[in-house]
C-alpha cells in the first residue's frame, strides 16, 4: 500500500487549550478514512492542518512527497469541504464552481469544463444556473462537494460531510460519497459511528486530542467483538433486589470464584441487565441454574455480542 498522507506528533495549541496532542497516523492510497470523535475532540483542528489552513504548534505531516516548507505546494492536490461551508447565495452553482476551479489555479476553459462535470458527476446539472440561495441543505453540500473536486484533488477532505444535514439530505450526501471513494481517497470527519460505519475503510477514533483507536473498522469490529447476554428481569421489586446483591457479590469476586471463569462484566439497569461473558454455553447455563434456584422473574434471555457502538462509546467515554 502506498502512504499518501503520513502524520508524526501532530499537535495545535491555542492558548492554554491543547486541541491536538500529539497524534500519528498514516492514511493510504485509495482508502476511505473516518476521523471519529465526540464534540470538542478536536478533529476540526486536525483537518484544517491536513488542509494547511492552520499551522501546527508541532508535528510533521508528510503529503504525497511534500514535506516541511513544501507542504503548501501539496495543497493542491487536496480538495477541502469545510464544516459549515459557505456561499455566495448570489451567484448560480455554475458560477461558484467556476470561481473555485479558477482559485485553484486552474485556467478559464478547463474551469468551466470541469465545474460542468462536477455538477454533473453530484446531480445539479439542471439546477446549475439556479441562484445558491435557492439550493437545499443538500444541494448546498453536493455543490460543496462539486467544489471541492473541480482541481481532480489527490485527497479528498471533508470535515462532518453529513452532519448538519436532515436525514434526505444525508442520504443524498451518503450515497454519493460512496461513490466518489471509489475514484479517491477519502479523508472525512464525523462524530456518529454510523456515519463511519457506512462509508470508512479505516477509522481514526480520537478524544480529547489524542488517538483513542484506530485501524480497519472490520478488523477492529472482530477483535473487540465479544458475546453477551442480556436478560431483561420483571418489574418485580424483589427479583431486581436479588440481582443488585448477587451482581454486588460478583464484583466483590476473586479471580479464582467459579463465575469468573466465564462472566467478564456485569452491566444493570434497573430490570435490564448485561453479562460481557467468555463463553457462551457456560454462563448460559450456570445463569439459567441461578435464577431458577433463585426464582428470579426474568421476561426476557438474548444472546448477542457487543457492537462497534458499545466499543466506541467505553472508547470516548469522559
Ligand atoms: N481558534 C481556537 N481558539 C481556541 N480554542 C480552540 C480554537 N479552535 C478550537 N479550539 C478548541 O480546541 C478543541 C478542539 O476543537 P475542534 O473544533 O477541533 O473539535 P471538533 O472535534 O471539530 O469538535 P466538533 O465536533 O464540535 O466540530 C476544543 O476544545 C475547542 O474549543
Ligand atoms: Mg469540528
Amino acid at each position: 500500500m502506498t502512504t499518501l498522507l503520513e502524520v508524526k506528533g501532530l499537535t495545535k495549541t491555542f492558548g492554554a487549550v491543547q486541541a491536538v496532542g500529539g497524534i500519528d497516523f498514516s492514511i493510504h492510497v485509495g482508502r476511505c478514512v473516518a476521523l471519529l470523535g465526540p464534540n470538542g475532540a478536536g478533529k476540526t483542528t486536525t483537518i484544517r492542518m491536513i488542509a494547511g489552513l492552520l499551522s501546527q504548534t508541532a508535528g510533521t505531516m508528510r503529503f504525497h512527497g511534500f514535506v516541511k516548507g513544501d507542504y503548501g505546494k501539496g495543497k493542491v492536490h487536496i480538495g477541502y469541504l469545510p464544516q459549515s461551508p459557505s456561499f455566495y447565495n448570489w451567484m448560480s452553482g455554475l458560477e461558484y464552481a467556476v470561481y473555485a476551479g479558477r482559485l485553484c489555479g486552474l485556467p478559464a476553459g478547463t474551469a468551466l469544463k470541469r465545474a460542468k462535470e462536477l455538477l454533473e458527476r453530484v446531480g445539479l446539472s439542471g439546477a446549475a444556473k439556479r441562484r445558491i440561495g435557492s439550493y437545499s441543505g443538500g444541494m448546498k453540500q453536493r455543490l460543496g462537494l462539486a467544489q471541492a473536486l473541480v482541481h481532480s484533488p489527490k485527497l479528498l477532505i471533508m470535515d462532518e460531510p453529513v452532519s448538519a444535514l436532515d436525514p434526505i439530505g444525508r442520504r443524498e450526501v451518503l450515497g454519493l460519497l460512496q461513490e466518489l471513494k471509489e475514484e479517491t481517497t477519502v479523508l472525512f470527519s464525523t462524530h456518529a459511528l454510523h456515519d463511519a460505519e457506512e462509508l470508512c475503510d479505516d477509522v481514526i477514533i480520537i478524544r480529547k486530542g489524542q488517538i483513542a483507536l484506530q485501524g480497519n473498522i472490520a478488523a477492529i469490529r472482530n477483535e473487540h467483538r465479544k458475546p453477551i447476554i442480556e436478560l431483561q428481569l420483571e418489574q418485580d421489586e424483589v427479583s431486581i433486589k436479588w440481582f443488585t446483591d448477587y451482581k454486588d457479590r460478583l464484583s466483590r469476586w476473586s479471580d479464582e470464584a467459579q463465575e469468573a471463569s466465564f462472566i467478564q462484566n456485569i452491566e444493570q439497569q434497573g430490570a435490564a441487565v448485561r453479562f460481557t461473558v467468555r463463553e457462551v454455553d457456560s454462563a448460559r447455563q450456570h445463569l439459567l441454574e441461578v435464577l431458577t434456584r433463585e426464582k428470579v422473574k426474568v421476561s426476557r434471555l438474548e444472546i448477542g455480542h457487543t457492537s462497534l457502538e458499545d466499543l466506541f462509546m467505553k472508547v470516548v467515554a469522559p
